[in-house]
């Protein structure tokens, strides 16, 4: 390849990088639950972009966060889309109600779902966006077929079930397998993480080619929500 193209193809790889948005979608499993008015008041006036609710059933995680009415309370208030992550068995079941309940976007779990393309297409049909996410062991090739369907791709950086978790490193070479599959073909499928972000890995994170990253212990227990927020995207 003659050295001004290659040139060329790395310069338009990072202009593409650093124009494309940085979108934050702080998750609320780490907000005060007695207090979470005032923490969906600090995420509408921050430089967040989306809320991202977390949802667990017992099942197929080991923990139970919060359901259907705590989404449509926050619906209420939230001003920005709400990005919801199931990790519940059988999630078709459900799609209508958190859309009802004001989801923007609803992500499943591939572990948790017999017939993906399906499901995504139930997810289509009620006007919202779809999206995928794959557990840490869960190779990001297993989306080759369905990936040009998918608004977004959410990449699990923790075993699903509880904030608070360290990032596993691994992570980056999925995120940048999954930008060469999505880049190659022209696809518009963003990309998520999920756990452990923080303001270090947030920049390696978004060079490696992610879209979106959730962070939960990194808002939510600092001194300066805010502030982490703008960090996040720097
Ligand atoms: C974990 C959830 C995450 C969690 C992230 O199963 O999917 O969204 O809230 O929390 P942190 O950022 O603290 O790892
Ligand atoms: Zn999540």
């Amino acid at each position: 390849m003659p050295l001004v193209f290659s040139l060329f193809i790395i310069f338009a790889k990072t202009f593409k990088y650093n124009v494309m948005q940085k979108i934050i979608s702080p998750s609320l499993l780490s907000a005060d639950f007695l207090h979470l008015a005032d923490d969906i008041t600090m995420l509408n006036e921050s430089q967040a972009d989306w809320y991202h609710l977390d949802i667990m059933d017992g099942v197929f995680v080991p923990n139970i966060s919060y359901g259907i009415p705590v989404v449509q309370a926050i619906n209420k208030m939230a001003t920005k889309p709400l990005d919801v992550h199931l990790m519940i068995v059988d999630p078709d079941r459900y799609f209508e109600a958190f859309k009802e309940a004001g989801a923007s976007i609803i992500t499943f779990h591939y572990e948790a779902s017999t017939h993906v393309h399906r499901s995504v297409q139930k997810i289509k049909s009620l006007g919202i966006k779809a999206g995928v996410v794959l557990n840490p062991h869960t190779p990001v090739s297993v989306l080759e077929d369905i990936l040009g369907d998918l608004d977004l791709v959410l990449l699990m950086s923790v075993n699903p079930g509880f904030g608070g978790q360290k990032f596993i490193e691994r992570t980056y070479s999925k995120v940048e397998k999954l930008r060469d599959m999505i880049d190659k073909n022209g696809y518009n499928t963003l990309i998520e993480v999920d756990g452990g972000v923080n303001t270090e890995n947030a920049p390696k994170l978004f060079a490696a080619g992610a879209n979106a990253l959730v962070a939960g212990n990194a808002v939510f227990k600092s001194e300066d929500p805010k502030k982490t927020i703008e960090l996040l995207k720097l």
